[in-house]
C-alpha cells in the first residue's frame, strides 16, 4: 500500500498530537500541540541578525539557515516535550504564503517525518495560522469573531465566522503595516527587524508630526486600509529636512508615524465589530505584538461589551505552534497531502 492510500484510512487520533513546522520567512519554528490549544514545545531559531546587514530578508540566506536549524529546532521541541517521533500524530507544515526556497526546507522536511512515521502530513496556510495562535490565548475562545490580522505581508479585517469559514472585511489596498514599518525604521536608521525598533524609538517621542490620515477620500471598501502614502508621507519628511540641514527628531517622528499606522486598524476593527454585531476581536500577526497598537485595542474596547483576546507576543510574530494550531484543525477535517505537496509562494486565504 502506497504512503497516502495508508493515511486515507487511518483513523484520528482522539486527542491529537500535532507537530507544527513554521519556515516561510526567517524563523526556523518547530513546536507539538496537543488538541490544537495546548503548547508542549515551542522552538524558534532565527536568522534575523543574519539579515540584519542587508536591512531586509535575504532569501537565499533564510533558505540555507533553514537547512542547518531545522533539525535541531525538531530535536529540542521533542526533548522538551519529553516525546519521540512516534508520539506524533500528524506532522503541519506551512505550504505558503512566504518565500519559495525557505517554504521548500519545511515542506520537505515535514514529508520525510510523515512519510518515514506513516503519519498524516497536513499543509497549512500561513495566515490562518497567525489567525489561529488566538485559540492558543485564550483557550476558551470559539469563533464567530473579528480578527486584526496585521503581518510584514497582510492587513485586513477578517470575520472567523467558523473554525474554517473566513471572511475578509477588508484590507490594504497597497502596503502592509509591517512593510511600512520596515521601510520607516531604515529611513530613520533603525535595523531590520524594524518593527520592534520603531516601538522602541516610538517610547522616546511624542505624537508631534502631521502624518496624512489615510484614506481619506477614497470610496472603496469601509474596511480597507492604505499605507503606501503615509510611508511617503514620512520619507519626504525625513529628506526634505536633511536637505535643509534641519534635525529631524526621530523619536517624534517614530511615535507619530505609529500613532497612524495604528490608530486606523484599532478604529476600523470596532467599527467592524459594531456594524456586524461581533462581540470579540483578536490581533493577528507580527504587528500585533506591537505594545502601542495592545494599549490602545485594551482601552478602546473596555467597558464596551467587547472581548479582547491578544496572543502572547511571541505567537503574534512567526512560530510552529500556530502552525500546529491550524494544523489540527485541518487534521480533523483530513485535509492530509500526498508526499507530492509543493510550496506556494501565494495561497488564497
Ligand atoms: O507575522 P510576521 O512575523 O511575519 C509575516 O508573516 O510577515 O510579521 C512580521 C512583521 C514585520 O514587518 C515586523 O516589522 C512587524 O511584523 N513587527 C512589528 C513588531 N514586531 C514585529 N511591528 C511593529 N511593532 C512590533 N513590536
Ligand atoms: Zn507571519
Amino acid at each position: 500500500m502506497s504512503y497516502f492510500e495508508k493515511i486515507k484510512n487511518l483513523p484520528l487520533a482522539k486527542e491529537p498530537i500535532i507537530m507544527g513546522i513554521e519556515t516561510s520567512c526567517d524563523e526556523t519554528a518547530v513546536a507539538i500541540i496537543k488538541n490544537g490549544r495546548e503548547v508542549l514545545a515551542d522552538e524558534i531559531i532565527s536568522s534575523a541578525t543574519e539579515h540584519a546587514r542587508f536591512g531586509g530578508v535575504v532569501p537565499e540566506i533564510a533558505s540555507r539557515t533553514h537547512t542547518t536549524a531545522i533539525l535541531t529546532a525538531t530535536e529540542r521541541a521533542l526533548k522538551s516535550a519529553n516525546m519521540n517521533l512516534s508520539d506524533i500524530d500528524a506532522f503541519a507544515v506551512t505550504e505558503g504564503a512566504g518565500l519559495l526556497g525557505a517554504l521548500l526546507v519545511g515542506v520537505s522536511f515535514a514529508k520525510s517525518l510523515a512519510f518515514s512515521t506513516g503519519k498524516p502530513l497536513v499543509p497549512v496556510s500561513h495566515i490562518r495560522g497567525h489567525i489561529a495562535a488566538s485559540y492558543i490565548a485564550d483557550k476558551n475562545l470559539k469563533p464567530p469573531f473579528i480578527t486584526i490580522l496585521a503581518s510584514g505581508g497582510h492587513t485586513a479585517i477578517v470575520a472567523v465566522d467558523d473554525y474554517y469559514n473566513l471572511k475578509v472585511l477588508g484590507s490594504t489596498i497597497d502596503d502592509a503595516v509591517g512593510e511600512a514599518f520596515d521601510k520607516v525604521a531604515r529611513v530613520l536608521g533603525l535595523s531590520y527587524p524594524g518593527g520592534p525598533n520603531v516601538e522602541r524609538l516610538a517610547k522616546e517621542g511624542s505624537n508631534t508630526v502631521i502624518l496624512p490620515k489615510m484614506l481619506k477620500h477614497y470610496d472603496g471598501g469601509e474596511y480597507d486600509f492604505s499605507y503606501s502614502g503615509l510611508k511617503t508621507a514620512v520619507i519626504n519628511y525625513v529628506h526634505t529636512a536633511e536637505s535643509k540641514g534641519l534635525t529631524v527628531n526621530r523619536a517624534d517622528v517614530a511615535n507619530s508615524f505609529q500613532h497612524a499606522a495604528v490608530d486606523v486598524l484599532v478604529e476600523k476593527a470596532l467599527k467592524a465589530a459594531k456594524e456586524r454585531g461581533y462581540d470579540t476581536i483578536a490581533v493577528s500577526g507580527g504587528v500585533g505584538a506591537n505594545g502601542y497598537l495592545r494599549e490602545t485595542l485594551k482601552n478602546a474596547t473596555l467597558n464596551k461589551g467587547i472581548k479582547l483576546v491578544l496572543p502572547e507576543k511571541r505567537y503574534c510574530t512567526d512560530n510552529g505552534a500556530m502552525i500546529g494550531a491550524e494544523g489540527y484543525l485541518q487534521y480533523l477535517k483530513r485535509n492530509f497531502a500526498d508526499l507530492t505537496l509543493n510550496a506556494k509562494a501565494v495561497v488564497p486565504l
